[in-house]
């Protein structure tokens, strides 16, 4: 598969594709090599899946892999990155919904090894379900893979610009170019929830692996700060540069920003 790694002063960290099938692609195949090493092992693969438009085509391909390639998720544990609050799972606005919708109703995964945030509880009983939802996540070991979105302001779940990178699954205030960007799901800025919850900084950074998927024009200039600036809490995911397993895959309008760099 065409990509370049060539364009970062940390090449293997980097995959830019010329576009968003072929970036998702890549994306997908990690994930079922994953998946299919760990059933040639006998034991589970747990998976950190995000939402939003990023991860679309990877869904759609593994999907694809199922129903095509025999691609089982029997021994997949997941847990998402986020859910908004407060939402019941059956909103047709809430990440439990778009992951049936585009990944979990079409394959073989069991329905007890999800985990999405459930933010249909009490106040005061969130603290608590936090805790419990961080517990879950090292009681298997911790995650495996993690996939990331990034934001146009750079937060990775719901971690917004200012979290401490030691944060864990928690209650947190959506900036206003998150909800901005959510607009349109929403139908209006006003329906948009203020609040979600979201797995940490410090959740994420344990991930064995982490994949940050970008894609589009838009995400451009956040890129080049995410990865060619200073690792900074003001731009939350400038802190996978300090990790070394985590890899950026970008399609060629996200990496643009990059590419100029180098002419
Ligand atoms: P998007 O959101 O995939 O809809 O662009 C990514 C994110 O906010 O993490």
């Amino acid at each position: 598969m065409p990509h370049n790694p060539q364009i970062s002063s940390n090449p293997s960290k980097l995959h830019l594709f010329p576009d968003a099938e072929q970036a998702s692609l890549y994306v997908a195949q990690q994930i079922a090599a994953l998946i299919r090493q760990r059933q040639d092992q006998g034991k589970s693969a747990v998976l950190g899946l995000a939402t939003g438009n990023t991860p679309k085509l990877v869904y759609k391909e593994l999907v694809r892999m199922h129903q095509h390639e025999g691609l089982s998720f029997s021994n997949v544990i997941s847990f998402n990155l986020d859910e908004y609050y407060p939402i019941i799972p059956e909103d047709k606005h809430s990440y439990t919904y778009f992951m049936q919708k585009y990944l979990f109703k079409h394959i073989d995964i069991k329905p007890y090894n999800i985990y999405i945030p459930n933010t249909d509880s009490s106040a005061d009983r969130i603290p608590q379900y936090c805790r419990a939802y961080e517990h879950k996540i090292s009681g298997f070991g911790g995650i495996d893979l993690q996939l990331l979105g990034i934001g146009r302001n750079g937060h990775i779940g719901f971690n917004e610009p200012g979290t401490s990178f030691h944060a864990t699954t928690r209650l947190v205030n959506l900036h206003s170019v998150t909800r901005e960007d959510a607009q349109n799901d929403f139908g209006s800025i006003t329906n948009v929830p203020h609040q979600a919850i979201s797995i940490g900084i410090h959740t994420i950074v344990q991930a064995k692996k982490i994949l940050l998927l970008a894609l589009g024009q838009k995400k451009s200039d956040i890129i080049y700060q995410a990865i060619k600036g200073q690792i900074t809490t003001q731009v939350p995911a400038s802190i996978l540069q300090s990790l070394p397993q985590a890899e950026y895959v970008l399609d060629r309008e996200a990496g643009a920003k990059l590419d100029e760099e180098r002419q």
